[in-house]
């Protein structure tokens, strides 16, 4: 286990660069969730406190090393790193064995080794690839997270990662902790106002639908939000982080106990994903996954129709959408599910609701019941 003096430790870093910070507690693969805006200024000295030496190596896309190249270097050097770039082009069709390769090849280039660090700098196509490309790399290499988007920062910083296969989305990965994710709130004034909408289905998806959050709390928030209340964004994503960690802390694997509950709303929003070739974002997809499953939860008789109606006002209040595109074919849909990791055998299940903040993983649910769900979810 990991000591008082890893918490001691973790409390005096954050003081003494005047951070805000989390921990995540896997005995001895703990490792802080620093937040800040100052961060990325202070890499280097982070990286020191690790313990990782020489090299870095920094995996990207080509416009975020244009944005953040500078400073992120910057500090390394201080510190007295060397230097490694590499980049691929952004988006969801990127996350794929294919590039994973090329960056062994960057990798196996830059020399990295057991005591050099990668560094996922990007959204969460950048941390699930990079951190498959770190667990699997020499056979794991010390991997730090920095988020560059809210849905990232919301959720993808923390947990364990997939990529796609062209049968399915996420269906390679594993679970390999990072040394450090690094939260840096001034990385998020780059994003377009769609990124931070898509952030947002994250954070509903975590804070209203697994937390509780009221509701007319979480509307007026997102407002401000939306109206460029940075602070409050800072704290929902905290907020948010606390409910997975506090999920995946009691399950850090399991495909059958808690950490199941992290795929709600997310078995149609894959399928949705899949079906549209990765066209759309997450956060969009998402949207629509979480009022299908509210549905869902409603038509068999979990889910008050008012619980329905709420959700449904706050995703759409937030700008994403509550409804299934019309070119969607639903038997299609279907058929996708079935990658889908809480299927067993052919018999499909879903994460469902009680109520806010009361999620289960239901009992095999039938190919009717889902079209039912999905008629209702096109209208
Ligand atoms: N492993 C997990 O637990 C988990 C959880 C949720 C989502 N995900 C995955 O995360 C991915 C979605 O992540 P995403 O929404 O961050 O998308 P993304 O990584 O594709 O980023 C969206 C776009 O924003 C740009 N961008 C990133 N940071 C920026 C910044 N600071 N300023 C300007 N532009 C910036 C990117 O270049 C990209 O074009 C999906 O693949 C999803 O499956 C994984
Ligand atoms: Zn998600």
């Amino acid at each position: 286990m990991k000591t008082q003096n890893f918490i001691t430790l973790v409390q005096q870093i954050a003081q003494t660069l005047r951070l805000d910070y989390q921990i995540a507690q896997f005995g001895e693969r703990s490792y802080p969730l620093f937040y800040g805006n100052t961060v990325l200024l202070n890499l280097g000295a982070l990286l020191q406190q690790q313990d990782i030496r020489g090299k870095a190596l920094i995996v990207s896309h080509p416009e975020l090393r244009d944005l953040f190249g500078d400073q992120t270097e910057q500090s390394l050097r201080k510190s007295g790193y060397t230097v490694e770039w590499t980049t691929f082009p952004a988006g969801e069709r990127q996350k794929n064995l294919a590039t994973v390769s090329r960056l062994y090849d960057a990798s196996a280039k830059a020399r990295i080794d057991k005591n050099s660090a990668i560094i996922a700098l990007g959204g969460g196509v950048v941390q699930d690839i990079t951190n498959f490309l770190a667990a699997t790399y020499m056979r794991g290499v010390p991997f730090i997270q920095i988020p560059t988007t809210v849905l990232s920062q919301a959720d993808t910083g923390i947990g364990g990662c997939a990529i796609d296969h062209p049968t399915g989305k996420s269906l390679i990965g594993q679970f390999y902790q990072p040394r450090l994710v690094l939260m840096d709130s001034s990385v998020l004034k780059t994003l377009p106002e769609s990124e931070v909408t898509n952030g947002l289905a994250e954070i509903i998806n975590k804070v209203m639908c697994l937390g509780g959050m009221k509701t007319d709390s979480i509307n007026e928030d997102i407002q401000k939000i939306k109206a460029g209340d940075w602070g409050m964004l800072s704290d929902y994503i905290k907020l948010s982080n606390k409910i997975k960690l506090g999920i995946i802390e009691q399950d850090e694997t399991g495909s059958r106990g808690p950490r199941l509950l992290l795929c709600w709303g997310h078995t149609i929003t894959h399928a949705l994903e899949k079906s549209l070739d990765y066209s759309v974002s997450h956060g969009w997809a998402l949207g629509i996954g979480m009022y299908g499953a509210a549905i869902l939860s409603h038509q068999l008789g979990y889910l008050d129709r008012n619980r329905v109606k709420e959700l449904r006002r706050t995703i759409e209040n937030t700008g994403l959408p509550t409804q299934l595109p019309s070119n969607i074919k639903t038997d299609e849909l279907i058929k996708y599910m079935t990658l889908d990791q809480k299927v067993e055998g052919s018999k499909k299940r879903f994460v469902l609701l009680r109520d806010f903040g009361d999620a289960f993983v239901s009992d095999p649910i039938s190919d009717k019941q889902i079209e039912d769900c999905l008629t209702e979810l096109s209208r």
